[in-house]
């Protein structure tokens, strides 16, 4: 199976963000949601400044439905079956009917010109058989 190279796209620039407002973006095209969020303190796969800069699929990996982003817990919630992932920890499962965890996105820092770009996908977005179709 030939597999694309996934696009680079420009999420955003580190010093516009603030601590765990969340960001949407598309990615790696426009039928993907993603979230992209500053946690405020370093996290795994954190970039940035702060190491704290991470980014989601957003489709949950039960049955694709839209999560959102809790910021008084920190987690993302799925309404459909209440699937919770953990935002802090690499998008990993906590609790619920999904059986994977959130696909991340992989994201790069410029300190340069201060860029987060998205650059790959860590984990299969729900309902496709690549990621880059
Ligand atoms: Fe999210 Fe079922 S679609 S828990």
């Amino acid at each position: 199976r030939m597999t694309l190279p996934y696009p680079h796209k420009v999420v955003t620039r580190a010093r516009e963000l603030r601590t765990n407002m969340p960001v949407n973006f598309n990615f790696p095209d426009a039928a993907s949601p993603c979230t992209l969020i500053k946690m405020g303190r370093a996290v795994p796969g954190g970039v940035g400044p702060d190491k704290d800069i991470v980014a989601y699929s957003t489709l949950c990996t039960h049955m694709g439905c839209p999560v959102s982003y809790d910021t008084a817990s920190r987690v993302f919630r799925c309404p459909c079956h209440y699937s919770t992932f953990d935002a802090e920890l690499s998008g990993q499962m906590i609790c619920g009917q999904a059986t994977e965890d959130l696909p991340r996105i992989v994201l790069q820092y410029d300190a340069k010109t201060d860029t987060v770009t998205a650059v790959a996908v860590e984990g299969l977005i729900y309902g496709r058989q690549a990621n880059v179709l």
